[in-house]
């Protein structure tokens, strides 16, 4: 392992993310070596805290190593009172910026990570620039979190605002969910075993599931979630970048450009779908509280306008406009208080090609990706049941991760921010695939707008989300393999 020189600015370095997944991420990467003498990382928010006081909060958010390595850690943690807004405050931490660098021999290598409101993206991107933070000998990367915009015209503002400063790519757009290891294994398994590239087609697969199902309900994040919903949280980026992992066209090669140009051509084929598509394509749903009553109704949770109509539940069928998936439709499902904590994609392959056990049916052998809580991959496949009978019945070949290896998974955000440090683009979101993610998003979010009075709560916590979302297979005669 090669030790990185570089210098973190986490502008929200106070924050929740910064805390319970940043920090203990920055820390993975210094145990295991990526991070070593030469790194620093600076802190900043409005509050004026001390140096020691924001560095116990950092200790307080780690739970491995010794305390001696964590102290020499935390060691390396600065914080600078910073109000983004400000000009000579930008002034006052190119200061820190330099001395750090100096100190710790960072060779001008820098991270800038926008760890909160995108509204302020935009003058924080400028100020880096015309207040000369930037360097000009190593690198200067952006890191930017989500919400990417809540609409097209607001993600287009905002990116504007970005590239006029960064070039893309010195952009890393993340989503956390490219950095899941069984997400990051769908090429691998689509490309690595020519029987199955040679059956990932139309022509063989009947359709797809994704589901990403939460138990959990909507927590202290009512400010955001009410102007978010279910659609934008989870489907705009999470349920979109999946869809372009399974079926983005082969690259001549397995780089990070010819990557990002496949799925781009992905996000292209989105379609936009009519006021009638969406009525027929899509469902949404909002919790009511479960059966025996504990858990609160959405409408009751703390925070939430008692007639809110924000949805807490889609799903929905994506037709993608590529040759090679023509037809097939793409069922995907998410949602908030549902039966299980739960990531899985369902591969449902045809069962009807030349079927010589006439008399009996054949189920449809199904290839799930098992994404968490457990990560592995299953295969459900016809075969003979024992005896002497010739009885078809469906048996499961499975490979899922034990203890041991699920201990060796890194967290999506270690993952991720080694992957910004190597300056690798092939896990992140890039600009294109978020417009046309966008344009497909924002046509079902002007049809329901048109029906301001949908028939909210309309499905019970700890169920799999409203009748309709299986009315939506049922009428094709199909059903959700994941059942909860
Ligand atoms: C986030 C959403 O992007 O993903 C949350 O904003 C959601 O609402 C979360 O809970 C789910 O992530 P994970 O990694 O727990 O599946």
């Amino acid at each position: 392992v090669k030790e990185n020189n570089v210098l973190f600015v986490i502008f929200g370095g106070s924050g929740d993310l910064a805390h319970r997944k940043l920090y203990p991420a920055l820390f993975q990467l210094y145990l295991k070596g990526f991070l070593n003498e030469h790194f620093a990382v600076i802190g900043t928010a409005r509050r004026p805290w001390t140096h020691d006081f924001f560095r116990q909060g950092v200790l307080e958010n780690l739970d491995e190593g010794t305390n001696e390595q964590q102290q020499e850690f935390a060691g390396h943690f600065y914080y600078q009172s910073h109000d983004v807004k400000d000009s000579d405050h930008y002034v006052a931490l190119k200061k820190v910026i330099d001395q750090l660098d100096e100190k710790y021999q960072l060779n001008g290598n820098r991270l800038f990570y926008m760890a909160m409101a995108p509204a302020l993206f935009g003058t924080i991107a400028q100020h880096l620039k015309s207040e000369n933070l930037l360097s000009n000998e190593g690198y200067n990367r952006l890191i930017i979190e989500k919400p990417f915009g809540h609409d097209y015209p607001s993600a287009l503002a905002l990116n504007q605002a970005i590239v006029d400063t960064f070039d893309r790519n010195q952009v890393f757009r993340i989503d956390h969910y490219l950095g899941k290891e069984m997400v990051q294994n769908i090429p691998y398994l689509r490309f690595g075993n020519p029987f199955l590239t040679s059956v990932w087609n139309k022509d063989y697969i009947d359709n797809v599931q994704i589901t990403l199902a939460e138990s959990l309900g909507v927590e202290e994040r009512a400010g955001y979630y009410e102007t978010a919903g279910a659609l934008r949280d989870m489907v705009q980026n999470h349920i979109m970048q999946i869809i372009a992992m399974l079926t983005f066209p082969k690259p001549e090669q397995y780089t990070d450009d010819e990557i990002n140009q496949a799925k781009s051509k992905v996000f292209a084929s989105l379609p936009v779908y009519s006021e009638t598509d969406v009525a027929e394509k899509f469902v949404r749903g909002q919790y009511d509280e479960n059966a025996d009553g504990s858990q609160k109704a959405y409408r009751h949770e703390d925070k939430i306008d008692p007639k809110s109509n924000v949805e807490t539940f889609v799903a929905g069928e994506i037709d993608l406009n590529l040759p090679e998936w023509q037809g097939i439709p793409f069922y995907v499902r998410t949602g908030k208080r549902l039966a299980a904590k739960n990531t899985c994609i369902d591969i449902v392959f045809k069962s009807d090609v030349a079927n010589l056990f006439s008399d009996q049916k054949l189920e449809n052998p199904v290839l799930t990706i098992e994404v968490q809580p457990e990560s592995g991959v299953l295969l459900t496949v016809n075969g003979k049941k024992i005896g002497t009978s010739n009885v078809v019945e469906t048996h499961q070949l499975t490979d899922l991760l034990d203890d041991d290896q699920q201990k060796q998974v890194p967290d999506a955000y270690e993952r991720l921010l080694l992957e910004a440090i190597l300056g690798k683009q092939g896990n992140f979101a890039q600009w294109e695939g978020m417009a046309g993610s966008w344009h497909f998003v924002d046509a079902i979010r002007d049809a329901w707008a048109k029906d301001s009075q949908p028939d909210f709560p309309n499905y019970q916590s700890g169920t799999m989300g409203p009748k309709a979302a299986d009315a939506l297979l049922a009428k094709t005669g199909r059903h959700w393999i994941y059942q909860g």
